[in-house]
Order: structure tokens, then sequence, then C-alpha cells
């Protein structure tokens, strides 16, 4: 059964949502799904936008059949190799041995590494001088390495303005009925699976991503199709995304305030991380959230760290160590380049001295322009008098820190 959608003349939507998969990247939970976008530019010549991933190609192989309606398939355009938009592509490229395969030449070489099964006398290395005219629409590429891997090209279709941008400004959620960010209450049912997407996924190379940007600054864009989640075509929501990537890029945190992650085997450090948010409101500190990074998916947690410009990280020490959760929290934003943030530190421990709070600096000290705030409390097995004036004493520098605007 076919399921496309026209996103401009001649220019359709033929991707697949998948609902099956448990996490993106089999680590990123994605309880909301996640769509695999492929496009078809019809014209006097055929292509195919990238394809999906192979869990779910039956459907988009009705869709490419679809538009066909028989006629010879000109070009694959492959913008990312990366399987979950390319697992269906040797499939595709064998039932349509008339095909050309157009893509960086890295792209065209992984196409080997992941098929073995070399099309030479069927590739088109694409660059950002050459164009690629279908009749009465002509395609222009930007290579846009390392916006997410290193042989990504974003394609543009020049006479309409449309702006195929591969992983770039994608978001985690199916679609529901429409591939219009603007028919499907974006802000209300996306824009939190595209901060956590962003973060998760890309936020390693914002430097990449914001000279992929300006790169495609210099044309006038009309439509950004991604290869997940909604399509842009209104000024408004193609002027947000932009400007919520940019904002992401520059790890620009969007809220004042300060976020508590923490874990606890049985409670005690928990305790002493929800007294602290107490502490922080009564401070006058207005956003303040909290997170149990043993019941919340680090995922979630990242994307949290993108939005609050204090950090607040509390732990317990667990056999001589750091508390595994914690530690593969910190490990995955130091890993992802997290920069420019505020910290405090509350470390527990019962016997060893607070290793917690000591493996907890030791990885927060590699981030980039983050600061650690007031002194880190050390809590001796459970929060007493003198934990709670220490307590007290790192909320009121912490608040102090707000209050001065940093
Ligand atoms: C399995 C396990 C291992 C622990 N290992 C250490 C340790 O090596 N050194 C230490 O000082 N405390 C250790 N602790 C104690 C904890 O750091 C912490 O003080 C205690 O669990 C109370 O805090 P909580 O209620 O937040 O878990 C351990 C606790 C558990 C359950
Ligand atoms: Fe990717
Ligand atoms: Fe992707």
């Amino acid at each position: 059964m076919h399921q496309v959608q026209a996103i401009a003349d001649g220019i359709y939507w033929i991707g697949v949502n998948d609902f099956v998969t448990n996490r993106f990247e089999n680590i990123i939970p994605i309880p909301e799904g996640v769509s695999y976008n492929s496009y078809f530019i019809d014209d006097e010549k055929t292509a195919v936008v990238d394809t999906v991933d192979a869990l779910v190609m039956d459907g988009f192989l009705d869709n490419v059949e679809y538009l066909l309606r028989g006629r010879p398939l000109d070009y694959i355009i492959v913008n990312h190799m990366e399987p979950d938009h390319s697992s269906s592509l040797l499939t595709l490229a064998e039932r349509h041995p008339e095909a050309k395969l157009a893509g960086s030449a890295q792209a065209l070489r992984m196409f080997e590494q992941f098929f073995h099964r070399p099309m030479k006398d069927r590739y088109v290395t694409t660059g950002e001088k050459m164009t690629l005219p279908l009749g009465r629409r002509t395609l222009r590429f930007f290579s846009a390495p390392m916006v997410h891997w290193p042989e990504v090209t974003f394609t543009y279709v020049e006479e309409q303005q449309v702006l195929f941008s591969a992983d770039a400004f994608g978001c985690f959620g199916v679609l529901k009925g429409s591939v219009f960010a603007d028919e499907l209450d974006y802000a209300k049912q996306y824009e939190d699976g595209a901060r956590r997407y962003y973060t998760c996924i890309v936020s390693k190379y914002g430097p990449q991503v914001l000279a992929a940007m300006k790169k495609v600054s210099a044309v006038p864009v009309s439509c950004i199709a991604p290869l997940h989640g909604p399509v842009f075509r209104t000024e408004e929501d193609i002027g947000r995304i932009l400007a919520d990537t940019a904002r992401w890029a520059k790890w620009e945190p969007e809220v004042k305030g300060a976020a508590i992650f923490y874990t606890s085997v049985y409670g005690n450090t928990a305790a002493a991380a929800q007294s602290f948010a107490w502490k922080l409101r009564e401070r006058g500190v207005a956003s303040v959230e909290v997170m149990d990074l043993c019941k919340t998916d680090a995922a979630y947690a990242m994307a949290e760290v993108m939005r609050y410009s204090h950090l607040v990280f509390a732990s317990t020490t667990y056999n001589m160590g750091l508390y595994p959760l914690m530690r593969h929290f910190l490990t995955m934003m130091g890993e992802h380049l997290v920069k420019d943030r505020r910290i405090a530190l509350i470390g527990n421990s019962s016997w060893a001295p607070n290793i917690a709070g000591k493996v907890m600096k030791e990885l927060t000290d590699t981030w980039k322009d983050c600061s650690l705030i007031g002194e880190p409390v050390h809590i001796l097995s459970a929060p007493g008098p003198k934990e709670e004036a220490a307590l007290d004493a790192l909320a009121d520098a912490v608040a102090a820190d707000l209050q001065a605007g940093k």
C-alpha cells in the first residue's frame, strides 16, 4: 500500500514511520517512534532522494513504484549512508538497474563498504561545483561533513528552493497524517523530540552544523525536508528550526535555571537532591528541574542539559567509584562536547572519602568553558545538620550565580 504526500509541485515525501524500533541507534529510547523520510522528484528525469531503514522497506518500495508508474528511475541521490537511510538502498538499486547512484565520493565508497556490491559504472560523484539537471529542475549539492557522518550532502532544488537537509533539522516522533510541521502542531508535539534528537545525535558536531547552515544561507530556502520528522515550509516554522538548531549548535542554554540530576541507591542522595531543589526555589530560582537518572533514561536528561544554564549533579559512591548511571550520563555528555555550563556537585559516601564527588569533578573538569560553583557538598551516608548547612551554602552560591546573570 502506498502512502505519499506532495511537499512541493512534483516533489513527494515517500518515507515510512517506524513504530517498532525501541531504541534509535540501539541506545536512545523512542517511545514516540521515528520516521525515515525519503523523497521523490517527478521530472523529465526521476529521482529518489535517500531511502529508508530496511526494517520498514516494503512501504517505501511501494511508494517508489506508485510514483514511477512504470517509468524508469533515473537517479538515486545518496545524501547520507547511515543505514537508517540506506539499508534499503541496495534493494532499490537492484530493482532499478537503470538508476544512477549520485552521492559524494565518500558516500559512494561507503556504499561499497556496507554492501560489497560495487556498481562503479552507475556512480555520479556529486560536488559543490556541479549541478544535476532533471528537466525543469536542477539539483545543487552542499557538502555537510560531520552533520552526523563525514559523507553527508545537502541537496537543493534550485527552482523550488527545496532543501533536502539529511539528518540536520530532524526530529524523533512518527508523522501523523501529514508531513508538514504546520499541520502537526510542531511546538507541542515535536520540538522536545527535536531537542532530544539534536542533543543525542548531532550535538558533538555543533561547529560543523553551523558551517553547513552558513553555506545554505547563501541560497533562498522555502522548504526544508529533513530525513526524520516534519517538513518545514512556513516562514515561522523554517525560522524556528533554524533558530533552535543554531542555538543548540552553540550550546546556548534556553533556560536560566538549574537542572538537578541524581543517582541514589537507598534514597539519601535523592533526599539531598530534592531538598536542594526546594532550597533553590526559596532563594528565588524560578526554573528548577529534578531528574532521577536511575528512572529516567540519559537521553532525556541530556536534552535538559541542553536547556538549562546551571547543572547540579548528585550521586552516591558505588564500589569505590562513581555510581554507574551517573558515570554513563557524564561520560555521554563529555563525549557530546557539552560546553558553557555552570556546575555544582553533591557526592555521597559512607566509608571512603567523597569518591563520587571526586570522579564527577574529574569528568566535568574536562568540559569546555564549564566552571564549578561553590564548594562541592559531601554527604556522609545521609544528610544531617552539617550536610544541610553545606547544601544551604551551595544553594546560596548557585542562586547568587543565577541572579548575577551568569
Ligand atoms: C553496592 C554499594 C556499594 C557501595 N560502595 C561504596 C564505596 O565503595 N565507598 C563508599 O564510601 N560508599 C559506598 N556505598 C555507600 C553509598 O555511597 C551511599 O553512601 C549509600 O548508598 C547511601 O546513599 P543513597 O541512599 O543515596 O544510596 C555503597 C553502597 C552500595 C549500595
Ligand atoms: Fe545519521
Ligand atoms: Fe538519520
